[in-house]
């Protein structure tokens, strides 16, 4: 029986080796009508082949006035990335269109609107330096978290 028990947790042990629980791939991350998101860092492990983002504005107000994205890229593209979609304003979604730094991104979504979004995670680098932000009216000057793959 002993025996049994100890075979039984090296199994276990085995499985959450290489597969990593499906809820570790998802995050759920909210905003409102202030320039934060409910978390200020995000860790996925390197075994989910990927990652979902379920964002959630929970203000009141709308995306004209307090809209919000997600988007993910190397923290040295940050800046650029916010220049270009300030050049892109609100019609452009704040993001220059087909610019490849960025890695993921949402649309913009106003209070009570929610967006998700899935993207494979093998181009990301574990331990590398991402960060997710928002680029509505330069909100990522304070609007921003660390984006981590860990493992
Ligand atoms: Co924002």
């Amino acid at each position: 029986m002993r025996q049994l028990q100890f075979f039984a947790t090296l199994l276990l042990m085995n499985a959450s080796v290489q597969f990593a629980n499906a809820d570790e791939c998802v995050v759920a991350i909210d905003a409102g009508d202030a320039l934060s998101y409910s978390k200020q860092a995000i860790t996925i492990p390197s075994s989910c082949a990927s990652a979902t983002i379920n964002f959630t504005h929970n203000g009141s107000l709308p995306a004209a006035v307090m809209g919000h994205n997600w988007v993910l890229a190397k923290t040295a593209d940050l800046q650029g990335i916010q220049n270009d979609g300030n050049v892109a304003g609100m019609s452009g979604g704040y993001l220059k269109d087909g610019d490849s730094r960025i890695l993921a991104a949402t649309n913009i979504i106003g209070g009570g609107e929610s967006a998700s979004i899935t993207f494979p995670t093998k181009s990301l680098e574990a331990g590398g330096d991402y960060s997710f932000f928002c680029t509505v009216m330069s909100h990522s000057v304070v609007m921003k978290g660390s984006f981590t793959i860990s493992g």
